[in-house]
């Protein structure tokens, strides 16, 4: 097999350029001996608040403690069912299985992948306690139906913004549109962290309070606990390195749009099906995911001519050996399990260059199925 000449995603590229800056920002934090939380992270905060347009933005340690930590503020616990999406990365679900509670899936719309909010609505129960919609490759979730959804249902609704930093929907910001938006600076992200990192935001003061809390031990005073708590402060190395990237947010995330702009137009008349948009939605392309009934096979014949693929996600949630117990069968979420077999990402991250797109499209077309 032929080495890999261009991967599905490299960060090497993008950290190189910001390496004197970062180290200096390191450095400068080192001297604050400010290691968990800190002002690096207030700092953050508040600068990542302002580019979503959110009241509030509180600092954790990961995707999936954001997701958590959101769950349990809103009082999720033993017995609750969360409506969610079968077709996401398992952290989704993880965060409602950490609460005691159950993962109650609906199936998605296969043009967008996300979750659909009229098989959503069938599947609530009297133990709905949260629905939790995910912006799926960066693409937002019909937050105007799913808003109203929730609004009529009297529910929170969770945004897994993961994947989707600084998309929009009706002109607004992800993480603006939930009861808490919840976002992952896992590397690969669109806004990755040098390590671990999460937040998550709201419009709420009391809730704002809430998770800051929880966060940090629940710790109302030192070394006093009222309720239980967490260890998900976000670091403020993690921090520093993020103020540096967050600027760059925008540039990034318009040169995958441009990037994606120009692998649909040369994919357009092949029988490979290229991610649709839809109306209103600002996609940011965390990845470009392409659709195939032989997808196994378009992946084998770009590894052999040096071209990195990812599948996102082979498995759907309900069908992971760690949910068998729910029981749910195949067959269950027919769209989820069929984009779980055709689905297929190529190669996307902001400094991929034109020729290198080309070259991924002229080797997708080269293929004979
Ligand atoms: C949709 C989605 N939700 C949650 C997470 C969890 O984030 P983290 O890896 O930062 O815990 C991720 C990413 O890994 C994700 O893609």
């Amino acid at each position: 097999m032929p080495a890999i000449r261009i991967p599905v995603m490299d960060l090497k590229p993008q950290v190189a350029p910001l390496r004197e800056q970062i180290l200096a920002a390191w450095a400068k934090a080192l001297e604050q001996t400010a290691f968990c939380l800190g002002p690096e992270v207030e700092a953050f905060e508040q600068e990542f608040a302002q580019y979503c347009g959110a009241a509030h933005a509180i600092g954790v340690n990961s995707g999936t403690s954001a997701l958590h930590v959101a769950l349990a503020a809103l009082g999720v616990g033993p017995g609750d069912e969360v409506l969610t999406t079968p077709y996401t990365f398992v952290a989704t679900s993880w965060a409602v299985s950490y609460c005691g509670a159950t993962p109650v899936f609906a199936d998605i719309v296969p043009a967008t992948f996300n979750l659909d909010p009229a098989a959503a609505e069938k599947a609530l129960t009297r133990k709905t306690k949260a629905i939790i919609a995910v912006h799926l490759y960066g693409q937002p979730a019909q937050m105007d139906a799913l808003c109203d959804l929730a609004k009529r249902k009297g529910l929170p609704l969770i945004e897994d913004a993961a994947q989707a930093h600084g998309a929009m929907f009706q002109g607004r910001r992800v993480g603006t549109f939930g009861t808490i938006g919840c976002f992952s600076f896992y590397p690969s992200k669109n806004l990755g962290a040098c390590g671990e990192g999460g937040l998550c935001t709201t419009q709420d003061a009391a809730l704002a309070a809430k998770l800051k809390l929880l966060r940090n031990h629940a710790s109302s005073a030192p070394y006093r606990f009222d309720e239980l708590g967490y260890n998900y402060r976000m670091e403020n190395l993690q921090a520093a390195a993020l103020r540096i990237k967050l600027p760059h947010l925008e540039g990034w995330n318009e040169r995958r749009r441009a990037i994606a702009a120009r692998y649909d137009e040369l994919l357009k008349d092949t029988d490979v099906r290229t991610p649709a948009v839809g109306p209103e939605r600002s996609h940011v392309y965390h990845l470009y995911v392409v659709r195939h009934r032989q997808r196994n096979a378009l992946a084998r014949h770009l590894e052999e001519a040096g071209i990195g693929t990812a599948r996102h996600y082979p498995v759907p949630v309900h069908r992971q050996p760690a949910y068998a117990h729910l029981d749910i069968p195949e067959g269950a979420f027919p769209c989820a399990e069929q984009a779980a077999r055709e689905c297929l990402s190529l190669p996307m991250y902001p400094e991929l260059s034109d020729a290198q797109v080309d070259e991924v499209a002229a080797a997708v077309k080269a293929w004979k199925p």
